[in-house]
């Protein structure tokens, strides 16, 4: 019989959870635990959770409702909650799902290998759920997926209660990691073979704001952009308000930082932005696009939009659907609001109902694709830089520098290379490239 402990990690929401369960993996590595994609082969299941809409909650404590079963026929079974879910529900989740054996909250990430020694030897229910984040999180071992492209967190939390939002509840205040540890890393990972890093944080032009200690983001962008080591950089996610005039010439100036922005909108009235509290304009966001395309043409430019805020009616959401066109994106995330408790538009008046929203988001769903086939459309016969991160039969898959989809017939050993292509036609959502050798 095999002694070997196997874990797994379901992980639902953003790129920031993505990555925690690298660091979770990674911890359980290091106690010996070694990773299973097969559930029904785990001794440990540990669910990531995001909170950021309803609909996510509901799909997590679907997954919460199947481990019961699991467990009931491996009653050794080991199950933990982590992530948002965990830090905003904490004890409740134990009410409402008495299987679950751990809860792990948002700022408790590395305390999980002592967690787990406790559970093991008391088998009694344990709760790590901090309501404070320390300044800077401990080091802890980390075990990323793939070997291309590697997340690097820059910040943890947000300071902006935009008034929809429940992150600044379950990822506390805004901490930046220091510039030296960030470029250390960035360095590391490529001698490990990474190509492109992915910078990450709520709100990464908010970089540096918690302290005089690092700069900012454009002088911590400058940093990353000269480490040999590494070939391409991105980051996510930002805001309007605090993107600047000396983050885009970082960026026109850089030849590994890619001509990609993406900017959540939000909205498109003026009205619902103020009581969204975004802190920007309409007029000022159209400037802000101005100034990026003026430094970089080609920039791609995505958003997120939230239809049905509480007071959205028909003008504003007209309002909203002209002001994308007129920006002209090369996509959008289209997201129905969904209500959070303890948030402040949680108690706004003029809800909107749900058919409202699915009508809403139908229509700037089918307008998003128009756009994005726009700005594909845009590179046919036009030479770009790509990086193959997978091969599907026969042809290699990734990104270009403006993170276009990118198709093309090639050899498995390009994978992990920077390759320039031309773009010959577009079979949505690929471009088919031709590789120039
Ligand atoms: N309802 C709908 N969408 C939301 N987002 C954040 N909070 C909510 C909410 N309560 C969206 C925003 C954000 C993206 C990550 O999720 O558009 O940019
Ligand atoms: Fe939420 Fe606004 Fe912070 Fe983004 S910037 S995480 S939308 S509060």
């Amino acid at each position: 019989m095999s002694h070997t402990k196997y874990f797994t990690i379901v992980t639902y929401g953003c790129q920031m959870n993505q990555h925690d369960s690298e660091r979770l993996a990674g911890q359980l590595k290091s106690i010996g635990y070694e990773y299973t994609e097969a559930l029904s082969e785990a001794n440990f299941v540990l669910v990531n959770t995001c909170c950021v809409r309803e609909s996510a909650e509901k799909k997590i404590y679907g997954k919460i409702g199947e481990l019961k079963t699991l467990k009931a026929s491996n009653p050794n079974l080991i199950i933990g909650i982590t992530g948002c879910m965990a830090q905003k529900d904490r004890e409740k989740l134990f009410e409402k799902a008495p299987h679950i054996d751990l809860v792990l909250g948002t700022h408790n990430v590395h305390q999980l290998v002592d967690l787990v020694k406790e559970f093991e030897q008391t088998k009694d229910r344990v709760l790590s759920v901090w309501d404070e984040a320390e300044r800077l999180a401990p080091d802890v071992p980390t075990i990323r997926k793939g070997n291309i492209s590697a997340w690097v967190p820059i910040m943890y939390g947000c300071n902006n209660f935009c008034t929809y939002c429940i992150v600044p509840y379950v990822r506390g205040r805004e901490r930046s990691r220091p510039v030296a540890d960030i470029v250390k890393e960035v360095h590391q990972l490529g001698l490990e073979g990474f190509k492109e890093i992915i910078l990450l944080g709520q709100n990464v032009n908010s970089y540096g704001k918690d302290t005089d200690e690092f700069g900012d983001f454009a002088d911590l962008l400058a940093a990353v952009d000269k480490v040999e080591t590494i070939e391409r950089i991105r980051y996510m996610t930002s805001h309007p308000r605090d993107m600047n005039d000396k983050v885009i010439t970082v960026i026109k100036n850089s030849k590994k930082i890619c001509e990609y922005f993406h900017l959540p909108v939000q909205s498109g009235s003026n009205t619902i932005l103020k009581l969204m509290n975004r802190g920007y304009t309409t007029e000022y966001y159209r400037e802000l696009v101005a100034k990026i395309r003026t430094a970089m043409p080609h920039a791609s430019l995505t958003t997120d939009i939230i239809v049905g805020f509480p007071g959205e009616d028909d003008k504003h959401f007209e309002e909203a659907y002209d002001f994308i066109k007129e920006i002209n994106f090369a996509g959008l995330h289209v997201f129905p609001y969904s209500k959070r408790e303890g948030t402040k538009a949680a108690t706004m008046p003029n809800q909107v109902d749900e058919s409202t929203k699915k009508k809403r988001v139908h229509k700037l769903m089918s307008l998003s694709q128009e756009l994005e086939l726009d700005y594909m459309n845009k590179f046919v016969n036009k030479d770009l830089d790509f990086i193959a991160e997978t091969y599907e039969n026969g042809y290699l898959v990734g990104h270009s520098s403006n993170y276009l989809k990118i198709k093309a017939k090639g050899k498995e050993e390009y994978i992990g290379k920077m390759l320039n292509i031309t773009i010959k036609n577009i079979e949505y959502p690929y471009c088919i490239s031709k590789i120039n050798l």
